[in-house]
């Protein structure tokens, strides 16, 4: 019997029932990046599946999503020398900017961007610790197109299939790659 690849990653995430609300199953990704071996593998392996993906061509920007997927976003961003675009939730930021309202696995939320936070033509990846709906990193996707971004890749640490959020953002053309499944 062959393992799982990355099985030794899914068994250090922690798994609470009915978190934030009654009937999600919340994958509590906290208990992976205390552990610095795992922490360093995960973002060994999302360069790895990027530069699979990309035949080794950097990005310029990786954009990652408030508030977990920051970690993994400035991470993976110094290791492949691309700057950090961050994505917050609403209200935070101090310059002008643009926003979009989202739904997602367990609630509705904002998104927002610098309005000129990248070029027309920028290179992007778009990473986050989890797609489950894919509400948030469609919303994503959505802001950074309507700036001129190119988004042709995302990458998750996790990715909940039975949601359909992976396959919602490879129907908007973007090529998704996760370490972890979880049904
Ligand atoms: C979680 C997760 C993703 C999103 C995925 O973030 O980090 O961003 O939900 O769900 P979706 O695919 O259904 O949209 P959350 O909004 O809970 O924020 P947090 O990182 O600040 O905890
Ligand atoms: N974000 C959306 N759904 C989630 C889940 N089930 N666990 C952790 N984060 C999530």
């Amino acid at each position: 019997i062959q393992e799982a690849p990355n099985a030794d990653l899914a068994e250090l995430i922690r798994t609470i029932p009915d978190h934030p609300k009654p009937g999600i199953v919340f994958r509590d990704i906290s208990t992976l990046m205390l552990d610095g071996g795992a922490f360093a593998a995960t973002i060994d392996r999302m360069a790895d599946a990027l530069a699979r993906a990309n035949g080794g061509d950097p990005p310029e920007l990786i954009a990652g999503i408030e508030a977990r997927g920051f970690v993994f976003a400035s991470a993976l961003a110094y290791r492949l020398g691309a700057g950090v675009l961050m994505m917050r939730k609403r209200g935070r930021l101090p310059g002008p900017s643009v926003s979009i309202e989202y739904a997602l696995e367990y609630g509705t939320d904002m998104l927002e961007m610098h309005d000129d936070a990248c070029g027309p033509g920028a290179s992007v990846v778009l990473v986050d610790d989890l797609i489950a709906t894919g509400g948030t990193a469609l919303a994503a996707v959505e802001l950074l197109e309507g700036r001129g971004a190119h988004v042709r890749q995302a990458l998750f640490v996790i990715d909940l299939p039975e949601l359909g959020g992976a396959q919602r953002l490879r129907d908007a053309g973007v090529a998704v790659h996760s370490l972890i499944g979880f049904d």
